[in-house]
């Protein structure tokens, strides 16, 4: 089968005609800071995902550490201990540690890696969590009727980690829309991308106006101008201090105009990169032998950043990835593998294991998917992983 010399896990999805856009923008001598097309590119976003509110900032694991410092200064936490998922990011995990969270690893699900609803359910009861953080693992849809199940049976709060799972869906709705907070990833090789970028959405009003706060240092020049002038009566400032009053302890996570640019560029086509991704996806599903890989609910369509496999052992993957590179496909450890395995987790509350989760540490590898492969590509690739013997 006559095929391409390399097969990259990611491609730009900034193309040629983004930067010559970007170009002639910067000619008009934009503000370039975060301004009005941040405030666009949130509202196109909030409306693409299916919630009321998006804040963008500078980078997925931003979006974390914004949703997780929002959540604990909400009063709406009935305690700090939250559950974490073992396959997913350090930095879904990292910001529930430095703010003094008590995290609870959860294993993985044997068929999305995402949370196992079992050990999940014996977990909340044993702990009473409040919170529970959901990675969508590479944009292969958890099983959301089964989590909300659990979500409304225990009372807990729902971040949903959906960095990597950027147009993916769950019955119709998108995923990154049934956290109470849920947080997005435009790095480079994501589905969309605005070289770097991230965005946290929610519902809530409250926790919306607390973000845009805590992203800019804590001031409430960013909040429209009915709230901030509740604040001022609140706390009794005058104009002349208002805009550089801090309401709260905050950050600076903020992205630039420059990055918006690029991120509405990017908006025209979402729709169709996702729908490349799905099916490239499909293409993987229906022609793998020899391996595992993630399966996924009827009611879901993944769209995935890279198409996530799990070698019958350490050795048989071992062999894989040999002849994936000799035949310029690029490969790597599916995502962290098992998190609970890495210096961060287990230096401050031990190894954790689980069998999913090992196997996925263990015998994971990634394969490409992205908007420039075709099915033939994809054929090949399923070709070259399928004549490794188990
Ligand atoms: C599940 C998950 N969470 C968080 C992140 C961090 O995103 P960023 O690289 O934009 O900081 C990633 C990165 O790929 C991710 O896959």
């Amino acid at each position: 089968m006559q095929r391409r010399n390399t097969y990259n896990l990611a491609e730009r999805i900034i193309d040629n005609r983004d930067l010559a856009a970007l170009s002639s923008w910067f000619k008009k001598s934009p503000r370039l800071t975060q301004g009005e097309l941040t405030k666009k590119l949130e509202q196109e976003w909030a409306r693409w995902i299916g919630t009321k509110y998006a804040v963008f900032c500078n980078s997925g694991s931003s979006a974390n550490l914004l949703a997780a410092y929002a959540l604990l200064t909400s009063g709406a936490m009935r305690n700090k201990k939250v559950i974490v998922p073992s396959v997913g990011w350090a930095t879904t995990i990292a910001p529930f540690i430095q703010f003094g969270f008590e995290p609870i690893m959860c294993g993985a699900d044997a068929g999305t890696f995402a949370l196992d609803a079992g050990h999940l359910e014996k977990l909340l009861k044993e702990h009473d969590a409040a919170t529970v953080v959901l990675v969508q693992v590479l944009g292969v849809p958890a099983n959301m009727d089964t989590l909300l199940r659990l979500k409304k049976t225990y009372n807990f709060l729902l971040v949903e980690d959906a960095c990597a799972a950027l147009g993916a869906e769950y019955k119709n709705k998108k995923v990154g829309a049934f956290g109470d907070l849920s947080a997005f990833s435009f790095y480079f090789g994501h589905q969309l991308s605005t070289i770097e970028g991230g965005m946290v959405n929610t519902n809530s009003k409250e926790l919306y106006e607390k973000l845009l706060m805590l992203r800019s240092h804590g001031w409430g020049k960013d909040l429209e101008k009915q709230s901030r002038s509740r604040l001022m009566k609140t706390h009794a400032i005058d104009e002349w201090h208002e805009p550089f009053t801090f309401f709260v302890p905050g950050f600076n996570v903020r992205s630039t105009d420059l990055n918006a640019f690029l991120g509405l560029r990017q908006m025209k086509k979402a729709d169709k990169v996702s729908a490349i991704r799905q099916k490239n996806h499909k293409v993987y599903a229906e022609n793998m032998k020899n391996v595992e890989f993630q399966k996924w609910d009827a009611k879901a369509a993944p769209c995935s950043i890279s198409f996530g496999a799990l070698a019958s052992s350490q050795e048989h993957r071992r062999r894989i990835v040999k002849a994936l590179d000799a035949n310029g496909i690029e490969t790597r450890l599916f995502s962290a593998g098992n998190l609970g395995l890495h210096p961060f987790w287990y230096n401050l509350y031990g190894k954790f294991n689980h069998s999913v989760s090992d196997k996925v540490h263990s015998c994971g590898f990634f394969l490409p998917n992205n908007e420039s492969l075709s099915k033939k590509d994809i054929l090949f690739i399923c070709g070259v992983v399928n004549s490794v013997k188990p």
